[in-house]
């Protein structure tokens, strides 16, 4: 082939090659949906994104094909982006009844669905979409996907078959759990409100757990920083843990009895304690997150090497892209080596980190 031909046939390519692109629905924590946004922007450059509920979902629209796409999500372990549904049918219209139908009908006949498959059925609705609520809506889709006579489950599911409403639209994908960033429908983890729970930051910890894929269990010895009201130290307690609990408010009178709690009722800038007394070392203390990097580190010593760290960081408001840089890497300065950065469901300004001392 001459360099003329070749130069032709390259030409020709490239004009028969539309660019690949994908859309997907992304949903952060309220008011954070253009921090996710911007860690979309910076990992595939431009984005177009519309708001479909206010500060916290988005419908965008990536320079990628879907694989590609969820590939790069989910590699890039993003922070602020909760959670990623695939829009692969999309219809206008005001009636949502008709609007399911349609979906449904897209759905069956991608063929995924069949005897023996278990699906889980994930169905939201914008702020502004009135009629049925969520719930209601996803019964009816049940109904009528009930002809591909898979098996309809709420957990461990093979395909996670997700749907969102608006006022004038419907958006429908079917995925594999794994590829949602969170097999939670939008990434919003329900946990039970127990009988007694001390607080709801219990809920927190328990997240991180799931999240980070811990097993609180294994541990032996933690000093939980900022402890009060009580509700990290008690699940530490019921995961069997003997725990040093470090606050100057007052922990919860029904924790005091418990044989396997040392309460320090002190700042914690003031306590002492030995080498390697702790393999996990807790933080969800309300502070700057200067002045919690400082007690932090400060007590470090009294991690184990190959200890675990779960601390929060709150954003207070500042830029929180350069705040989480800034407090990273002074936590990588102490011998702290970031595992995950992740602003749970649980989390509200603020977001977790799981680090490891080594
Ligand atoms: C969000 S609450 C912690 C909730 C706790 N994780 C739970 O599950 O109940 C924050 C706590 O940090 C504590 N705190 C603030 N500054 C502190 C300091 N310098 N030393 C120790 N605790 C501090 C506050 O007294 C408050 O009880």
């Amino acid at each position: 082939m001459s360099e003329h031909e070749w130069e032709l046939e390259q030409h020709t390519q490239q004009e028969e090659t539309t660019p690949a692109e994908s859309v997907f629905i992304c949903t952060a924590n309220r008011d954070f949906a253009a921090y996710a946004q911007e860690e979309l922007r910076r990992l595939f450059g431009s984005v177009k994104s519309r708001v479909l509920s206010d500060r916290e979902v988005l419908l965008v629209q990536l320079n990628a094909a879907a694989e590609e796409a969820v590939q790069k999500i989910t590699e890039s372990r993003p922070i602020f982006l909760r959670h990623i549904q695939p829009v692969q049918f999309e219809q206008t219209g005001d009636n949502a009844g008709i609007l399911l139908g349609e979906a449904s009908s897209f759905i069956l006949g991608t063929g995924l669905l069949y005897t023996g498959v278990r699906a889980a059925l994930q169905v939201r609705k914008s702020e502004g979409a009135g009629g049925d609520s969520a719930p209601q809506l996803k019964e009816w889709l049940e109904e009528l996907l009930r002809a591909s006579e898979a098996e309809f489950v709420s957990a461990d599911a093979d395909w996670i078959v997700s749907v969102y409403l608006t006022a004038d639209a419907v958006y429908a994908g079917i995925s594999r759990p794994e590829d949602n960033l969170s097999d939670w429908s939008g990434g919003a983890v329900r946990f039970r409100r127990e009988e007694g729970q001390l607080s709801r930051a219990k809920f927190k910890l328990l997240e991180a757990e799931r999240e980070f894929g811990l097993y609180l269990s294994a541990y032996r010895s933690a000093v939980d920083i900022g402890a009060a009201p009580g509700g990290w130290t008690s699940l530490l307690l019921e995961r069997g843990l003997k725990v040093t609990a470090v606050d100057p408010a007052k922990l919860h009178p029904s924790l005091l009895k418990q044989p396997n709690l040392t309460y320090i009722r002190k700042n914690a800038g003031e306590v002492k304690f030995r080498d390697n007394e702790f393999d996990l070392l807790v933080c969800d203390m309300s502070w700057s997150p200067k002045l919690m990097v400082q007690l932090v580190t400060g007590l470090l010593h009294a991690l184990a090497p190959g200890g675990t760290a779960i601390v929060t960081i709150k954003l207070m408001h500042k830029k929180p892209m350069a705040l989480i840089k800034e407090v990273i890497s002074s936590f990588e300065d102490s011998r702290l080596q970031v595992q995950r950065a992740k602003q749970l469901f649980h989390n509200r300004e603020e977001i977790t980190l799981y680090m490891i001392k080594y």
